[in-house]
C-alpha cells in the first residue's frame, strides 16, 4: 500500500476509534447514573450473560433478584449500555407511579412490541394511543360491560339444599402429540373456527418470538426475504384476516337487534351510514374504518382469548391440588341451585354475582398464575420512581406482576400457598386489593376493559365444570410440587390440561 495513503488513513482510524471509545464510554455511564439497586452486572456485557443463562426460568429467575431488591425494583443494563436499559419493579408504589401518578410518561409500549405485533394486530386497540385510542376504549367499555351480561341478567335466582357430590373427571397434565390443540382450555368450533384458531396462535407465538430476538433485524430480514417462521406469519394473518372480515360482514349484515354481542355492537355503531360514532368520524375512508375494526378485533380475540383459558387451567389444578377449596367451590355453586339437580342451564349474572368464594378462587389463582405475567413500558422523558429510583428516557419500565404475587411483604408469610381466604371478609364476602398491589389487570387509565366480562366468563365456566365434575388431574396435583409454565404472551401451564 503506498505510504502516503497509510499517513492519511492511520490518523482518521485512529480518530474514529477515539470517538467510538468515548461514545461508549458515555453512554455506560448514563446507565451508571445512579447507586439505584442492580443485579451484579458484567461491565462490558451488563446483564445480558446472566439473562441468557436464565431466560428458560425468566419469571422465577427475575422474582428471586426483585425479593432481593431493597425497595423491590432494579436497574438493568445491556451490553456497554447500548442494548436495553430499564427498570423492572414489584412495587406498588412504582407501579402506582407509572401506571397512575405520570401515566403520561409511561404510556408507550416501546418500538420493541410494537414491531412485533404490528403486522398481526395492525393499528388496533393495543397498539394505538391519544384521541384514537379513548375513542375506541369509550365504545369498547360500553359492549363489553352491557349487551354481552344483558341476557343472564335478567335469569331468575333460585337457591335450595345442595345436590349431591358430582362425578370424578380425570384430566392429564401435559401434551398429547396427536392433539396439538387439546393443550390448553379453549370454545371448541367448526372447521373454520379451529383453522382461524390454529393461524391466530401461529400468528401470536410468531409475533411473540420477534421479541425474543437478541436484534430485530434477523426477523426483518427473514419478513424481507419471506422465509421461516415469516412466512408462515405472513400466511397465518391471511387466515386471521379472512375470517375476520367474513365475520365482520356478516355482523354488519344483521341488525344489532336480531343479535346483541360486542362485535355487532362494536360494527353496528362504527359503520352506520352516516359515518357512525365519533368514533367512526375519526376515519377519512370507509376502508379505513373497516381495517381499525378489524385489527380491533382481533385485539380483543388477543386480550380475551389466552388470559381467560390459562387462569381457568391454573384454577382447576389448584382445586384438583386443594380438595377443601374444591368443596367449598362445589357447595357455593350448588347452594344456590340447589334446587336444580340435574338441570343444564348455566348460571346466571345475579347468580355469578354472588359466588365469592369462587371468586376468591379465581383471584387468588391470578396472584400465582397472572395471565398477563409482565408488562412493559417505555419513559418518554427522565423521571425518577418514588424510592429514587433513575429511569432514562427511552428505557423500559417493567413491572412483573408474577413476583408481586409472591412477594411476602404483600401477601405475608403464606405468599407461596392458595388459600382464597385471604380475599374474604368475615362475612364471607370478596374484598377487592387496589389495582397497584395486584396489577393482573393492569391499574390506571389503560386497566384491562375485559375485566368484568372475564369474571363472568371464568365463573360462568367454573361453576357449569364444578357443578357437574370434579377434576382430578393425573398425575396427582399437589400443593407444594406445581407444574412448570412456559413463557408465551400469557403464563401457559406447560402442556396444559386435557381429558382422559
Ligand atoms: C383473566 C383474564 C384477563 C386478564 C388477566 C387480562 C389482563 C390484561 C392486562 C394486564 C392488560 C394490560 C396489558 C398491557 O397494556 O401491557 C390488558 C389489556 C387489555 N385487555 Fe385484558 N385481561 C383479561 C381478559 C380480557 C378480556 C376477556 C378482554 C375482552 C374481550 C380483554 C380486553 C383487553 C383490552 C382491549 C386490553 C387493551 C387495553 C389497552 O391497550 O389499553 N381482556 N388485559
Amino acid at each position: 500500500m503506498d505510504s502516503s495513503y497509510l499517513h492519511l488513513v492511520l490518523p482518521a482510524a485512529a480518530a474514529a476509534v477515539g470517538v467510538a471509545v468515548v461514545l461508549l464510554l458515555s453512554l455506560w455511564r448514563r446507565c451508571q447514573t445512579t447507586s439505584n439497586h442492580r443485579p451484579q452486572a458484567n461491565p462490558i456485557l451488563g446483564n445480558l450473560v446472566a439473562f441468557l443463562a436464565n431466560g428458560h426460568r425468566f419469571l422465577d429467575w427475575s422474582t428471586g433478584l426483585l425479593a432481593a431488591a431493597p425497595a423491590s425494583t432494579m436497574q438493568v443494563h445491556g451490553p456497554l449500555g447500548l442494548g436495553y436499559c430499564g427498570v423492572a419493579t414489584a412495587s406498588p408504589d412504582a407501579v402506582e407511579h407509572m401506571l397512575r401518578a405520570s401515566f403520561h410518561n409511561y404510556v408507550d409500549k416501546g418500538d420493541r412490541v410494537r414491531d412485533a405485533f404490528a403486522d398481526l394486530l395492525g393499528d388496533g386497540l393495543f397498539l394505538t394511543n391519544g384521541r384514537l385510542y379513548m375513542e375506541a376504549a369509550a365504545e369498547a367499555r360500553v359492549v363489553l360491560l352491557l349487551p354481552a351480561l344483558a341476557p343472564p341478567l335478567r335469569r331468575p335466582r333460585r337457591l335450595g339444599p345442595a345436590a349431591p357430590p358430582p362425578p370424578a373427571r380425570r384430566v392429564r397434565r401435559g401434551r398429547d402429540d396427536s392433539s396439538p390443540s387439546s393443550s390448553r382450555l379453549e370454545a371448541g368450533g367448526d372447521g373454520r373456527d379451529d383453522a382461524f384458531f390454529a393461524a391466530f396462535d401461529d400468528a401470536v407465538d410468531i409475533s411473540f418470538g420477534r421479541i425474543l430476538h437478541p436484534t430485530t433485524l434477523v426477523w426483518k430480514a427473514m419478513k424481507l426475504l419471506d422465509v421461516g417462521s415469516e412466512r408462515r406469519l405472513r400466511q397465518a394473518i391471511g387466515v386471521v384476516d379472512e375470517y375476520v372480515t367474513a365475520i365482520m360482514e356478516s355482523k354488519q349484515r344483521c341488525s344489532d337487534e336480531e343479535e346483541s354481542n360486542l362485535l355487532s355492537r362494536f360494527t353496528a355503531a362504527m359503520m352506520e351510514e352516516d359515518g357512525g360514532n365519533e368514533l367512526g368520524a375519526m376515519f377519512d375512508s370507509p376502508e379505513a374504518k373497516r381495517r381499525f375494526l378489524r385489527d380491533t378485533v382481533k385485539t380483543f380475540v388477543l386480550a380475551g382469548k389466552d388470559t381467560t383459558s390459562s387462569a381457568l387451567t391454573w384454577l382447576f389444578w389448584f382445586l384438583a391440588a386443594n380438595p377443601e377449596c374444591e368443596r367449598r367451590v362445589y357447595e357455593e355453586v350448588t347452594a344456590l341451585r340447589g334446587d336444580t339437580a340435574g338441570d343444564e342451564r348455566d348460571d346466571g349474572y345475579e347468580e355469578l354475582k354472588q359466588m365469592h368464594y369462587l371468586h376468591a378462587a379465581i383471584t387468588e389463582t391470578m396472584r400465582l398464575y397472572p395471565p398477563v405475567p409482565l408488562a412493559s413500558r417505555v419513559a418518554a422523558a427522565d423521571d425518577v420512581l418514588p424510592d429514587g429510583t433513575v429511569v432514562r428516557a427511552g428505557w423500559f419500565a417493567d413491572y412483573s406482576s408474577y413476583a408481586m404475587g409472591r412477594m411476602p411483604q404483600l401477601w405475608g408469610r403464606d405468599c407461596g400457598e392458595f388459600r382464597p381466604e385471604r380475599w374474604l371478609d368475615g362475612g364471607g364476602k370478596f374484598v377487592a386489593v387496589d389495582a397497584a398491589r395486584y396489577p393482573v389487570f393492569h391499574a390506571g387509565p389503560r386497566s384491562c376493559l375485559g375485566k368484568e366480562m372475564a369474571y363472568v366468563q371464568m365463573k360462568a365456566v367454573a361453576a357449569a365444570v364444578v357443578r357437574r365434575f370434579s377434576v382430578e388431574v393425573v398425575p396427582a396435583a399437589t400443593a407444594n410440587a406445581p407444574p412448570p409454565h412456559e413463557t408465551a404472551v400469557t403464563l401457559r401451564m406447560k402442556g396444559g390440561l386435557r381429558e382422559v
